[in-house]
């Protein structure tokens, strides 16, 4: 009898699944439109002109390839800092954010919830309802107790702020941990406002909750500094609290898994035992993280040339998933559907949560070849002049029933 015997066959990922469906299916005509991946107006995966740039200076002088230290390249870590607090911030002049160079912002959540669970291992973890699908697991995972706040309302199109807001009030224990979507909130694209934000955070703090803020999208919403506002005003007002961080969609350097893990303690002292612990975490999970990324996007960040130049290409995307989504309405429209669609342009960041049930998502891939995930996300950031209209008459048609 095999020792293994007992492993039963695990259900594919709800998204990462999706790509293996897709590679396979033979059709020349289908459409990825699950992961949340941005290609070009050509239907390409990007590599911006600031990576190639900065892989060329890293190639001209190559170095050897040690052990990075366990929290990180020291240089990679102090410009994603900059990049998610903002360089003037006070709580890294303060010196009480402890940071690490993460496995993309999935490893940062993970690091941060291994931390968590040793340090508070009561704490039940609350995620929106609906959440990234990796959020319940990968918390449950870890050990923790997932619970659901209410996000949002089918009804309105929106966020169920007030609902949210209540069950803040009423329903969590002290020392629960409360995981934020920065911006671009996946999978539904509605995003708190600043005015909301500011309503919520004292709310947080009132029943000391540990705010655990995930932004794998700065950039994608409105702008690098509005879509850290979350992250700032936490800052700001004295907040204790952790963030993950990626640069794979913002770099396009989704294989490289170049993210990062803040937690913003109360002081200086704070921050060292923290930052023991982070590497603990590190350490006992992969020992320490990849360099190639880190470098890159270092040596980006570390040039005024070549960070101008990111912070163009990534408008570039911004504006060009935006133009998606104007297009997508209009070629909807003239595919016949006939209810309102402006919910679409409201939304933001790569994704678009439809509306569509989830056996309607499956007859989008069956017949159609349309690759979306199950719960009626679609990555609009996926979309370009030359699928869209193949895309938008499929969604017409399963939306007829
Ligand atoms: C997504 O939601 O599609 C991305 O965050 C990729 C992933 O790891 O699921």
């Amino acid at each position: 009898m095999s020792a293994f015997a007992a492993a039963l066959l695990a259900p594919r990922d709800p998204i990462l699944g999706l790509n293996e469906q897709f590679n396979a299916d033979p059709r020349t005509e289908k459409v990825n439109l699950g992961v949340g991946v941005y290609t070009d107006a050509t239907g390409k995966l990007p590599l911006l002109d600031c990576v190639r740039a900065a892989e060329a200076q890293l190639a001209a002088s190559p170095a050897p390839r040690g052990y990075l230290p366990i929290d990180g390249l020291p240089v990679y870590v102090k410009a994603a800092q900059r990049q998610v607090f903002g360089a003037e911030a006070e709580v890294l002049q303060q010196g009480r954010v402890a940071s690490l160079q993460a496995i993309g912002g999935t490893g940062a959540l993970k690091v941060g919830a291994d931390f968590l669970k040793r340090l508070q291992p009561q704490a039940r973890v609350w995620i929106s309802d609906p959440s990234w699908e990796n959020h319940r697991a990968l918390f449950s995972n870890a050990g923790f107790e997932v619970l659901n706040y209410p996000y949002f309302d089918a009804s309105a199109k929106g966020v169920a702020f007030e609902q949210l807001l209540a069950t803040a009030k009423s329903d969590t224990r002290p020392g629960d941990i409360i995981v934020l979507h920065a911006c671009c909130h996946n999978p539904t694209g509605y995003d708190l406002t600043p005015a909301q934000w500011e309503q919520l955070a004292p709310v947080l703090k009132e029943r000391q909750l540990i705010p655990f803020v995930d932004m794998a999208y700065q950039g994608f919403g409105q702008g690098l500094k509005e879509d850290a506002y979350l992250v700032r005003l936490l800052g700001e007002q004295g907040h204790t609290f952790l963030v993950a961080s990626s640069f794979s969609k913002s770099f396009s350097l989704y294989g490289e898994r170049v993210g990062s893990l803040h937690v913003v303690c109360s002081d200086t002292d704070e921050a060292t035992r923290v930052q023991s612990q982070l590497k603990v975490a590190a350490r006992t999970n992969y020992s320490n993280p990849p360099t190639h990324g880190a470098k890159v996007v270092a040596t980006v960040l570390g040039s005024d040339l070549l960070r101008s130049q990111w912070e163009q290409e990534l408008t570039g995307m911004r504006v060009r998933i935006a133009s998606m989504r104007t297009a997508l309405v209009l070629a909807m429209k003239a595919a016949g559907v006939d209810q309102p669609l402006d919910f679409i342009t409201r939304q933001q960041g790569m994704f678009s949560y439809s509306g569509l049930s989830a056996l309607q998502m499956q007859r989008l891939r069956s017949d159609f070849g349309v690759y979306g995930v199950d719960s009626g996300r679609i990555c609009v950031a996926a979309l370009n002049e030359n699928n869209l209209p193949r895309v938008a008459a499929a969604v017409a048609s399963v939306m007829k029933g």
